[in-house]
């Protein structure tokens, strides 16, 4: 399995899963999203919409709107229904890459269309910092950015592509982190040239 650490905690495995594998998590996700819809989050206090799509599974799924700001909930902002089940094949890239010995709690599922982005953030809104967060990219590649744990600082970027996984953890756990763009004529996996990413997190303290 290759692996390269782009900065301390931070561990790129390219093609971690092979191309039956993204096709099969792609089918799972097909389920995931037709159980819990797509839905748009928005910022807090202002509104303003998310360019990206998202859904969760997993126990806790990560939500976003205007009055109640940035959380974790059980259920589906829109349905209030619970978040389905995981995909067998993303725990075995939290269990493999990730390696942290606890389950993860939630998998925030981003979808971008072609002309989707997501600005520079952290991911704080977790409880458990010693957690990583194992990211894995499916569909269209995409220009991801990252930089250290200050915001403002320098910053690099890398192409991800689908199969790809994505370990911030570590001194890299807070990094500041977004998608400048999907790059467009890399992958035949998802129609319209769209873009998955699945994000396994712990949420409780430890
Ligand atoms: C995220 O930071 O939530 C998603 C990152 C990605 O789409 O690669
Ligand atoms: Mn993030």
């Amino acid at each position: 399995m290759a692996m390269m650490e782009l900065a301390p905690g931070l561990f790129y495995f390219p093609e971690f899963h092979d191309r039956a594998e993204q096709e099969a998590l792609v089918a799972d996700l097909r389920e995931v999203v037709r159980a819990a819809p797509l839905f748009t989050p928005r910022m807090p206090r202002t509104g303003k919409p998310f360019s990206a799509r998202m859904t969760n599974c997993g126990d806790l799924g990560w939500v976003s709107d205007a009055r109640g700001g940035y959380r974790y909930q059980p259920t589906h902002p829109e349905t209030g229904a619970p978040w389905p089940a995981m995909p067998a094949l993303a725990l075995r890239a939290w269990n493999e890459a990730g390696a942290y010995p606890l389950p993860p709690e939630a998998c925030l599922v981003n979808y971008y269309a072609a002309d989707a982005k997501m600005g520079l953030h952290q991911d704080r809104d977790e409880k458990d910092l010693l957690a990583p967060v194992v990211s894995i990219s499916l569909g269209a590649s995409c220009l991801f950015r990252f930089g250290g744990v200050e915001r403002g600082g320098r910053t690099r970027s890398i192409k991800l592509h689908s199969g790809d996984v994505l370990i911030i953890g570590g001194p890299s756990r807070l990094c500041f982190h977004g998608v400048d763009r999907i790059l467009p004529g890399g992958s035949t996996l998802i129609e319209g040239g769209a873009r998955l990413n699945l994000t396994m997190r712990r949420v409780s303290p430890r």
